[in-house]
Parts: structure tokens; sequence; C-alpha cells
């Protein structure tokens, strides 16, 4: 039977896509597991289970897009390479692809991209170019490459094949889900261009329709909100995260029109309850997460109250760069007391310092660091300021060694 004049035009992508999808990855992606995690459950008050796939091959998700995208290209179209653009997590999912389907690769990536991530690109046999500063930036010389070469362009999110992939996230974990006895009625995926949580409510939409999707973006990157509301895809001017997995200016048109028809919500998360959701699950799961692979985590860390349980979290990713992870437990430890700095003003004699000392080690604070200095304005000419770096226990021991300090005459000025 035909569609009739006003009929609704069927999804670019739909629950058998995504299974043919699944058939093209069995033996190549890992089944990853679906774990929960006691520390969010309790703030929800309900089970959370959390789908790693920070424990995917090449790190995240990725190549289950880029895999399935790569396998339906002809042996003409293999035979001509592939081009991508990534600020790393594309990246790695192409290489990869492409070395197990013996198709040469070219990777665009920004120029501030996470070198880890540049590395492991290359390592995994692709040829990477850095320019711009952005992924949309670096998809415009992967665009010209594609024109200039013959290579075939693998967008990130903007292909039906890949959100069919993507999809495939949905499919296992729903399945992970009811195995494990939990009827799930919250999905949330982190999202950029929209690929992964569109491919997700593809699935879901058909397979478990009573579960709400929810995307999570950063609200330094929210792309799909501001579209959401205009209509269509919009480009936003400026964005400011350090989850580069998810900092995308503007939605995929395939993921969009899923995205608007299928998912329920999509909210946005601060970069502080990022760099808290991570530490969450790097100290109670003993995960490690990437910032973009924990918005969604961040998301119940925000709004605990806004999603039903049983919940599921998908954690997409685990790339993450050693100087940017140091940054974000230190900033995470310091939001929870862990760590304080504090300055001192003391009489510049002999034996002044070694008595803040001897107070701090009675007020069991750690001493990190310690700096001396004479020639701050605020100092009289016979005192001396010192500045300290402590470990604490949380905010109410924090408090007490400032007490402490305080209650034996020493002047804490900062
Ligand atoms: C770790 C991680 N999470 C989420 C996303 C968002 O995926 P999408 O662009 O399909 O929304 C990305 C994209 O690169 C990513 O690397």
């Amino acid at each position: 039977m035909s569609a009739g004049p006003g009929a609704a035009a069927a999804p670019p992508v739909g629950l058998d896509d995504v299974r043919a999808a699944a058939r093209l990855l069995e033996g190549v992606v890992r089944t990853t597991p679906l774990e929960p995690s006691a520390a969010l459950s309790e703030l929800v008050g309900g089970p959370v289970l959390l789908k790693c796939e920070n424990l995917q091959h090449a790190g995240s998700f990725k190549i289950r897009g880029a895999y399935t995208r790569m396998c339906r290209l002809s042996a003409e179209e293999r035979e001509r390479g592939v081009v991508a653009a990534s600020a790393g997590n594309h990246a790695q999912g192409v290489a990869l692809a492409a070395r197990l389907l013996g198709i040469r690769s070219t990777v665009w990536m920004p120029a501030g991209a996470a070198l880890p991530k540049v590395e492991a690109t290359r390592r995994y046999g692709a040829t990477v170019h850095q320019a711009g500063s952005t992924v949309d930036e670096a998809l415009v010389h992967a665009a010209a490459h594609s024109r200039a070469t013959g290579a075939v362009l693998i967008h990130p999110f903007d292909h039906r094949d890949v959100v069919a992939g993507q999809g495939t996230v949905g499919l296992e974990l729903v399945e992970q889900a009811a195995a494990a006895g939990h009827d799930l009625r919250t999905v949330v995926v982190c999202t950029g261009g929209g690929g992964l949580v569109a491919g997700v409510a593809a699935a879901l939409s058909a397979l478990a329709p009573g579960v709400r999707v929810v995307g999570a973006q950063a609200e330094g990157a929210a792309a799909y909100p501001a579209s959401l509301a205009a209509g269509a895809p919009v480009t936003l001017d400026r964005m400011a995260t350090m989850a580069d997995g998810i900092a995308i200016g503007r939605p995929g048109d395939v993921p969009f029109g899923l995205v608007r028809d299928l998912v329920d919500e999509v909210v946005t998360v601060s970069e502080e309850s990022l760099s808290r959701a991570l530490l969450l699950l790097l100290e109670r799961s003993k995960l490690l997460v990437e910032p973009a692979g924990a918005a969604a985590a961040a998301a119940l860390l925000e709004h605990p109250g806004a999603f039903e349980p049983p919940v599921a979290v998908v954690l997409s990713g685990g790339n993450v760069d050693p100087l940017l992870l140091l940054r974000v437990v230190r900033h995470g430890l310091a939001a929870a007391g862990r760590y304080l700095g504090c300055r001192v003003q003391v009489p510049d004699r002999p034996g002044a310092l070694s008595g803040v000392l001897a107070l701090l080690a009675e007020a069991d604070a750690n001493v990190l660091e310690v700096f001396h200095t004479r020639t701050t304005t605020t100092l009289a000419v016979d005192e001396v300021e010192i500045g300290l770096q402590l470990e604490t226990r949380g905010h109410e021991h924090a408090a007490a060694v400032l007490e402490a300090l305080a209650g034996a005459g020493v002047r804490v000025v900062g």
C-alpha cells in the first residue's frame, strides 16, 4: 500500500536498521557491561544502571557507527579510502574500523585535540592532520579533502548508517536490563550532534515504547535545546566546555528529525556537574569516564528527582587526557572539601613556621605545599605570610582546621 498524501514519512532509521547494524557488528564490538551504581541509585531512589561504553574497543561507542557505515561502502568506494573529522573518539572509531576492513583512512582533528587521542588515532593506522579549533572547523577541512581526493567522508553523526550503528547501544542495554530483571523506565544519553541519542531512541521507540529517552548536553555547548525550540538545527556562535566529545555547534539533520520526534527531553549540565560525575564514577564505580562520557551521569547529579527509575545511563566514552583528568580530580576534591588552600600571617621570628605546622599536625591536616613570603604589601616589616595547601577529610574537617589556627591566635587572611 502506498502512503497517501498527508501520511507521515517513515523515520530515516528504525528498529530494523538498528538490528541490521547489530548483525554487522557481531564479533566486532564488545557487548559492554551494564553495571548497577549504588551511589546513583541511592541519589535517584531506585536502580541506576551504567552502560559502560567507556570500555568499548577504542574507548567509546564510536566504532559502532563508523564500522556500520564503512561496511556498506562499495569496493570502488573502499578503494578511494575514507576521511573523517573528530576531536578524538570518532577519529579512533574510524581509524580502527578502517584497519579492520582494510581501508585507508585520513582524519582531520582540531589543533587543540587531546594528545593521547591524536596518538591513539595514529596508532590505529590513520593519517592525522590537525586544523581549525573545533570539530565543525575540522569538518570543513575533511569535506575539502574528500572533494579533492575522492575519499568517502564518514560523518561523525549525520548519516543513517552511523545513527543505526550507534543505536545498537540501545538494543543491548534493553536486553541486558531485562535479563537482570529491570523494567527500564528512563534512558539518559550523552548528546553532541545527536547520532547516539537518535539511534538509541529509534531502537527504543519500537522495542520499549514506554521508556523515556533523555539527551544530556553540556550547558556551554547545547545546540539541541535552541534547535528544538526553533524547529530546525541552529548553529551556536560559541562553545565553552571541557567535554570535547560533545562540543558540537550544530545538530545533524538526520539525528535532529529523530530527536525531535522520538526523544522526550534534552537537558543541560554544568561543568561543575560534569567534574563531580567524573569523580563519582572514578571513586565509587572504579570507572574512568571522560567529561563527555559523564554528561548523562551529571544529569542525574544535577536533577536527581527528574528521572523515573530504573534508569540506564550511557557512559559513552573513557578517552581522557591525563592532564585534564588531573585538573578535574583536583577541582572535584576541592569542591568536596578534600583540599584546603589558605594564607596565614605570623610574626617573622624563628619557630613561627614550625608553630603553625605543629598546629596543623594536631588538627590532623596533611600539608601538601608551603609557600613563605615576606614581600606582600599587607605585611608589616616584622611579619611573614605562609601559603598552605592542605589535605582535609571534608568540609567539616576543613572548618575545624581553620578554627584551630584562629583559636591559637594565627591570623588567617584567605
Ligand atoms: C564520549 C562521547 N560521548 C558522546 C558523544 C556524542 O555523540 P553524538 O555526536 O552522536 O551525539 C561523543 C561524540 O563524539 C563522544 O565522543
